[in-house]
């Protein structure tokens, strides 16, 4: 099979990091017959540079044509001045609304070997910790009304709406459960329905979904709970399901407790097969060009597109493999290193995935 891919390499590590995926990547193809074609652009701050805008449309249109996309990582300093509505950032939330991916799946994975780095007393993470967060993309404050208005005795206010419709909520959720019925059967929904109307029919819409997978236990959270329970007790949660910006603070607070930000994939899914890949952490101008990126999160988000989109399972697993075979092997970048481990570059970390495929 051919399979075309659209890969935005981005700011600061994002090329470094990409470069290494795509060899992996290629050492899949090469092993398991397939043809992989990587159509190159432009988004973020180097986009910024070179076109004048952190989005151009020539990106949109190739990334909608492709199969799917991959994407470094976007930002650094040098944009952080530009307006709200330049900084590349925006780029992102282009994309995503551009499109369609409605649905983000964020998996808080414990590696065996890098359990040392857990924050948390061990026997609250002992066997391991295996959460999907699956976050709301492309609704609620992020994309509703927003504006400035001028109030009689308090100054300027400016705001941004909470909104959310029944279908968003409804299809975000069914991915949930489809998620957790290959997994544990558990969905914890967050919501702040104590307070919001908009976190109300969440409930509600979600409940209503949860009657499709009666193998399922549904469990409703507010989010300041669901936030302390994380840290209190996090093998109690399976597949969590939650709004945009509530999922945004959540995973982070989830990736930590994995101890490894570096090593954590993520898929945004649009209606169908379709995808864009990317590793949580960002684009650390701080180490861009220096070797110490590890480009594990993005070669890990790589095997989920092979799952996701392409539906090759056989070739995901691989990939997982060989990273964890290189961890057992003990070879680290800094951001995972702990004594007695060998230091890596991004490059040669890379070269060692793509040898035990
Ligand atoms: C993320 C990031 C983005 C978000 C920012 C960079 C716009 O924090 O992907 O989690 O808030 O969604
Ligand atoms: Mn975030």
């Amino acid at each position: 099979m051919e399979y075309k891919i659209a890969v935005i390499p981005g700011d600061g590590i994002g090329p470094e990091v990409i470069g290494e995926a795509i060899k992996v990547l290629d050492a899949v193809g090469s092993k398991f017959g397939h043809k992989f074609e990587y159509d190159y652009l432009l988004a973020g701050g180097c986009a910024i540079d070179e076109k004048g805008t952190c989005l151009p449309q020539e990106t949109i249109d190739k990334a909608k044509a492709a199969d799917a996309v991959m994407l470094g990582a976007v930002g650094g300093p040098k944009w952080d001045n530009m307006p709200g509505g330049e900084r590349p950032e925006r780029a992102l939330l282009g994309l995503r609304k551009e499109l369609g991916l409605f649905a983000n799946l964020r998996p808080a994975i414990m590696f065996d070997e890098l359990k040392g780095a857990c924050p948390l007393r061990e026997e609250k993470v002992q066997g391991g910790l295996d959460i999907m967060i699956v976050r709301e993309l492309t609704g609620g404050i992020y994309f509703g009304e927003r504006g400035f208005k001028e109030t009689e005795d308090m100054g300027l206010a400016a705001y941004d709406v909470e909104m959310y419709s029944e279908k968003e909520v409804e299809r975000v959720a069914e991915i949930a459960f489809d998620m957790a019925m290959k997994r544990n059967k558990k969905v914890t929904s967050v919501d702040k329905a104590n307070v919001l109307e908009s976190s109300r029919l969440w409930r509600k819409t979600v409940a209503k979904v949860a009657e499709k997978y009666p193998e399922v236990t549904l469990e409703n959270l507010y989010v300041d709970n669901a936030a302390m329970q994380l840290v209190h007790n996090p093998k109690q949660f399976d597949v969590i399901v939650t709004s945009n910006i509530f999922g945004d603070i959540l995973s982070d607070e989830a990736s930590m407790i994995t101890g490894s930000i570096g090593m954590l994939p993520s898929a945004s899914l649009a209606e169908g097969a379709f995808g864009m890949y990317e590793p949580i952490h960002g684009s650390a101008p701080d180490i861009a060009g220096t070797g110490k990126a590890n480009p594990m999160a993005t070669i890990l988000s790589v095997a989920m597109m092979l799952k996701y989109t392409f539906g090759l399972s056989e070739e995901s697993d691989t990939i997982e493999g060989a990273v964890k075979a290189v961890l057992e092997a003990g070879y680290r970048t800094p951001d995972i290193l702990t004594e007695g481990k060998t230091l890596v570059t991004t490059t040669e970390v890379g070269t060692l995935i793509a040898e035990r495929i």
